[in-house]
Order: C-alpha cells, then structure tokens, then sequence
C-alpha cells in the first residue's frame, strides 16, 4: 500500500504548485496528477458543479489505486472536501486561503485574500474568516479572469499586469500587509506581485503548508514509500498539454487523458 501514489487534482494547471512542494518534500513518492483544464475554472460554477467535478476526479484517483488525495484547489476543497471525506474510506488534504497566520500577524489590521468567487462564497471560508479574523479587516477580491490566463500560459502578460492592479488597488486603499494567494493558481504570479506591491507586503502561500500536512498524515498511517527507488509522476490532462508541460518547466512527461 505504501508504494501507491498520492493522488493530486485541481481545476486546471495550478495545483502544480502543489504538486511541486510535494515532490520536493518526499521524493520517493509516486504521484498522480490529475488537470482537469477541461471543466477550468472550477471559481465561477455552483456548489453542486464543484462538488460533481470533485467526486468525478477523486473517483479516477482511487481507481487508479492512490493512498491518499490531495485537493490541490482552495475552490474544490472549501466546496467539497467535507463531501468527499464522509463519503470516500482515503486520507483528503485540502487546501484553503491561509487567513489564520495572516490574521495573527497583521500589524494595520488589515488583509487582503485573492481568491475565486467558489471559495469566497463557501461556507467553510466563512467559518474559518468568523473564526481567526475577528476584529481584522477581511480585504476579499474574486480574481476573476486570472485563472483563464494561467491556463492559457499568459502568467506574465500585460492582461494579467492590468487585471492585478485593478484587484491590488481596493486592497491597498484599506491599508493591507498581508495578501493572502487564495487558489493554487496565483503563485505562479509571485514574481509578478512582488514587483507591484509595496515591500512591507507579505505574500501568503500554503502550499509548503500542504506539503508537510501530506506527509505528517501519511506517516501517522504508516503510508510513507519504503522505497527509494525513482518515483513514477504521472501527469494527466483532458486539455492542452503544453501549458501543463511548460509550467513545469519541461521537466516530466504529461499524458491526454479523457477524464
Ligand atoms: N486552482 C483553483 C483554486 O485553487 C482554481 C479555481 C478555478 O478553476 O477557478 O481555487
């Protein structure tokens, strides 16, 4: 059971930011990776659609025998991960916008999180926003259009210079020194907001975060590859496979697959 891969999905190519924390944290680890470019993005449709694209890429993983799931999309997991761990007898590890840290370490008492209408909307962000951000100014902003961009390889165009400083501006008016990258998409946007942001601006990212909650749950169930052998990464996508290809750099093998 140990050697099963670890599954990964998200609506599209973003959750390879996810992917590469992984990978680097565990090595030895046979992976997954499930695109689903097809159905991106995942922000603008409803609940219930969120929730059927999860069942359907989850139900591929376990038939492809993996031992744990990670939802690499903060719109998929604050949607449907309470779905799926009630309903599905494997490990999930999701992922969402990262309020508490920012929230504890605001010193203007305000913070901005970028993120997708899905997540924005969810119930489970609401819950954790009442629970950690009291008294702290919640900046929200849907990040509409930025995760098109990405899937169509534009991370450093001047669309995306001009959709950010839209979405940056209303934030900056309220005085923010954290941003929160609330989809697993926006890292890849990183060097681009550095340059735009005023320095004393953090930039909140989890997906080390997942990574290492990955692995503390693998090894709490004796889950962890024995093996050292050179782990199999498989990448599948039901869309272009260039963009997935490029964003990694060239550096694994990506599969069509219909999904
Ligand atoms: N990577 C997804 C997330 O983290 C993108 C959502 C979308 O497809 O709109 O939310």
């Amino acid at each position: 059971m140990s050697s099963q891969p670890i599954g990964i999905f998200d609506s599209g190519i973003g959750g390879t930011s996810i992917f590469k924390e992984i990978h680097a944290l565990l090595p030895h680890e046979n992976c997954i990776y499930l695109a689903d470019s097809k159905y991106a993005p995942y922000g603008n449709k409803s609940h219930k659609e969120i929730v059927e694209l999860s069942i359907k890429n989850t139900e591929h993983l376990i038939d492809r025998g993996c031992k744990i799931i990670v939802v690499a999309c903060n719109t998929a997991t604050t949607n449907a991960i309470d779905y799926l761990r009630r309903n599905y007898n494997i490990p999930f590890i999701g992922i969402e916008p990262a309020i508490k840290p920012a929230a504890l370490n605001t010193q203007t008492k305000a913070i901005g999180i970028l993120a997708t209408k899905g997540t924005l909307s969810s119930q489970l962000f609401h819950k954790t926003t009442d629970l950690y951000a009291n008294g702290i100014k919640v900046v929200e902003q849907v990040g509409e259009g930025i995760v098109p961009l990405i899937e169509a390889g534009e991370v450093d165009s001047e669309a995306m210079r001009y959709l950010l400083e839209a979405y940056l501006e209303p934030m900056l008016a309220q005085n923010i020194d954290f941003l929160v990258l609330g989809c697993t998409h926006y890292p890849y946007l990183i060097p681009m907001l550095s340059k735009m942001l005023p320095k004393h601006i953090k930039i909140i990212d989890s997906g080390r975060a997942v990574a290492h909650q990955t692995k503390a749950i693998l090894a709490s169930q004796s889950l962890l590859n024995s093996s050292i052998a050179i782990p199999e990464i498989q990448l599948f996508s039901n869309s272009d496979l260039t963009v997935l290809s490029s964003i990694l750099d060239n550096k694994f093998k990506v599969t069509y697959l219909e999904f």
